[in-house]
């Protein structure tokens, strides 16, 4: 069961719209407890990080799948923050000299060429921190055994085994190809971890079987994969006004892609048949399912 394209085009608004208003919250100039200060041109720099626009899918998937399962909504919600921070600061340290060397993101100036190299390096550094803080502050309604696989999972998926391995791994791949299991990885890791975490999220924050748990990591890892494959299509087939970033540079730095190893019309059949592998995983939930299903329709379709 799939819902409409439309459905859930208003649905993800709906969700992107909730997730901004608590980021404004969380980002603003307030001393948290046992804080001592937010330096201004800092959270500045955070704030513009964040709340630049931005598709906020990782967050619909945490909201969507924690329905699924009949999680708390409001939990969800802070949870679809903290992973969206992370993301957020992913983009930052990926776009940065060092880096993938971009100035352009979400359609506005990179947050070094903005603010500056260090503010920037800084914000990321700050955005990570905090994601942490979202999930354990007390105004995260779970109990405390959820909050600590939360962590977990989140730490696992971000860090040296998920994201950060992963764009180290981006990085040696301009250098030295990877082959295609090595880029199967490297992708599984820079994206597929903090999706596939966005998904595995609803089912620890409602208290579902390791069973269930199980099945939406592995929902996760499949519309990860076609996550990256429709990016590094993207960057292929679109351009800087439609997607709000620089395209046609993967190539020229020699990332390592499947587009670039296989060719487009070979991504194109594998992304199709992700998807299908996704939808199947979700079969037996029903009506339950539809909207993630439609997610991962449109990760696979989406234009920017
Ligand atoms: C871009 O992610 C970075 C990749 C992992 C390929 P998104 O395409 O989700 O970026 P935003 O959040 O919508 O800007
Ligand atoms: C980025 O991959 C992945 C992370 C930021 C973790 P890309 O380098 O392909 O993302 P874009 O194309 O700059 O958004
Ligand atoms: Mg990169
Ligand atoms: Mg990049
Ligand atoms: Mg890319």
């Amino acid at each position: 069961m799939i819902a409409s394209r439309d459905m859930f085009e208003a649905e993800l608004k709906a969700s992107a719209s909730e997730i901004e208003n608590l980021l404004e919250r969380l980002l603003s100039g307030d001393v948290l407890d046992q804080e001592v200060a937010r330096p201004e041109a800092l959270r500045q720099a955070m704030h513009y990080a964040v709340l630049n626009g931005g598709k906020r899918l990782r967050p619909f998937l945490v909201m969507e799948s924690t329905r699924m399962f009949g999680g708390n909504q409001t939990a969800a919600l802070r949870i679809g923050a903290a992973l969206e921070c992370i993301h957020c600061y992913s983009l930052v340290h990926d776009d940065l000299p060092a880096m993938d060397d971009d100035d352009l993101r979400r359609g506005k100036p990179t947050v070094h060429i903005a603010f500056d190299e260090a503010t920037a390096i800084l914000a990321g550094d700050g955005l990570l921190t905090y994601a942490f803080d979202i999930i354990a502050a007390p105004e995260t309604e779970l109990a405390a055994t959820a909050k600590i696989e939360l962590v977990l999972a989140l730490a696992r998926a971000a860090g040296i085994g998920g994201m950060v391995g992963g764009q180290a791994l981006d990085l040696a791949a301009e250098k030295a190809s990877p082959g295609e299991a090595g880029i199967l990885t490297l992708q599984a890791m820079k994206t597929g971890a903090l999706i596939r975490f966005a998904c595995e999220a609803g089912a620890i924050i409602a208290g579902a079987s390791e069973v269930e748990r199980k099945v939406m990591r592995r929902f996760g890892e499949k519309i990860g994969l076609a996550f990256q494959l429709a990016d590094d299509l993207l960057d292929i087939t679109s351009d800087a006004a439609t997607m709000g970033k620089a395209t046609g540079k993967d190539a020229d730095r020699g990332k390592g892609t499947l587009v670039g190893l296989h060719g487009q019309s070979w991504a194109e059949e594998q992304l199709a048949m992700h998807v299908k592998d996704a939808e199947a995983l979700l079969e037996s939930y029903g009506e339950r399912a539809s909207l993630l299903i439609a997610a991962a329709h449109f990760v696979a379709d989406r234009k920017s």
